[in-house]
């Protein structure tokens, strides 16, 4: 007899599940992660887990509950039925990647990211608790996956290490340079994990920081973990009413492929998208900016352009594209002015900032408006 299935909306009621409860631990994210990966093979890496935090925490009185019936996933992006790939979510935001590679078949089987807001705004709409702070989670954790996405920080390499080692005469690698900092995460999971390809992604500057030195230590390291290596820069433009430039960081296992890959950026569409696309009709008072602030930001601009810089705020053009909205964009929305009649300028809604780095309708924005700025600044763009 087939099973009836339990809704998400009604586990997440049982197991109390707030991501923002005080002392919540990573259980929280076992337990959703093992919820999701049933059917897939990696349940066994969560099981444990998943069992202590409903013993600790004294949810469930029938432990089996969970383990046993269907869930109908009653959320905007459950995951898909009959995925056709397996991947990880790192760094994972409020899940841009997740949403692309969802959208092509793929189940995502791990995903850590430690911002609790974010982890509230991820859980709402994919119902996974994203793991917390990647440097503390043993690699032996995440399941095999065919594809690693993250968007990671980018933090310059120190060459004390190097150093040390030519003095002691010791050979080095590029790795060696990475300890420490948030990509060499990236590149121990690569290296116990050895997924077929990967897909990273960062600003565009990270090909010049620190004199080329930090992009040249990424790119080696890549190489020599043995996976080929294809760079681009890539503007959003084409997709999203915004100047976005981002460089994306392909890879693909040569034991694997051989180095026969083929592969090659794909040529992009022609950029139609408009601001006026994304905007709201009607939009409450309170983002309209107050006449301080706006005399603040105008004064502020005046200065920067008699020194000769051309800083200040960017007031749009409704047929144009805006430019790139930043974390930073809840502090005074200057990057990003909408002009009014009779009236200051006004920020984006929360609503709006997601159309602009192509979330759909459907996408829920369960936290505060300086939050949601927050994660839609740091957030990939989607093809819309
Ligand atoms: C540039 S954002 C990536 C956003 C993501 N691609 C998206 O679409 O929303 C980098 C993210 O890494 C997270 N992060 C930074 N250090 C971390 C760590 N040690 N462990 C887990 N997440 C971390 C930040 O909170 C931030 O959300």
């Amino acid at each position: 007899m087939k099973k009836k299935a339990i809704k998400y909306s009604e586990v997440r009621k049982v197991l109390k599940l707030d991501t923002r409860r005080p002392n919540i631990d990573e259980g929280l994210s076992a337990l959703t992660h093992f919820l999701q990966s049933k059917n897939n093979g990696t349940k066994v890496n969560y099981v444990k887990y998943a069992t202590n935090y409903l013993e600790k925490n004294n949810l469930v009185k029938e432990p089996a509950f969970q383990y046993e019936l269907p869930i109908e996933y009653d959320i905007p992006f459950p995951p898909p039925s009959n995925p056709k790939f397996k991947f990880i979510d790192l760094f994972a935001g409020i899940g841009g990647f997740r949403m692309a590679f969802q959208n092509l078949g793929g189940k995502c089987v791990f995903t850590s990211e430690w911002d609790k807001f974010s982890q509230k705004t991820y859980e709402a709409n994919y119902g996974e608790v994203p793991f917390g702070d990647i440097t503390k989670i043993n690699e032996k954790l995440i399941p095999n996956h065919d594809l690693l996405l993250g968007g990671f920080p980018c933090q310059p390499f120190s060459i004390a290490g190097v150093s040390k080692k030519n003095s002691l005469g010791k050979a080095h690698g590029f790795k060696d340079e990475t300890q420490g900092t948030l990509f060499f995460d990236i590149v121990r999971i690569l290296e116990n994990k050895r997924p077929k390809a990967f897909l990273l992604e960062n600003v565009k500057n990270l090909i010049s920081h620190d004199k080329r030195r930090t992009f040249k230590v990424i790119k080696g390291t890549l190489e020599e973990l043995g996976y080929s290596i294809y760079t681009k820069v890539l503007d959003g433009k084409h997709f999203v009413p915004q100047h976005r430039e981002r460089i994306f960081i392909v890879g693909f296992d040569k034991k694997i492929y051989k180095g026969k890959e083929g592969f090659k950026f794909p040529e992009l569409p022609k950029p139609v998208h408009a601001i006026e696309d994304i905007l709201d009709k009607k939009v409450e008072n309170k983002y309209t900016l107050s006449d301080k602030l706006w005399s603040y930001l105008q004064d502020y601009a005046k200065k920067h352009k008699a020194k000769g810089n051309g800083f200040g705020f960017g007031l749009v053009d409704f047929k144009g594209v805006s430019r790139t909205i930043s974390a930073r964009y809840y502090k005074d929305g200057s990057e990003i002015l909408i002009p009014q009649k009779g009236k200051n300028p006004r920020r984006l809604t929360p609503r709006e900032c997601a159309r602009l780095q192509g979330y759909p309708e459907n996408f829920i924005i369960p936290v505060s408006d300086n939050q949601a700025y927050r994660q839609f600044g740091n957030s990939l763009k989607i093809a819309a």
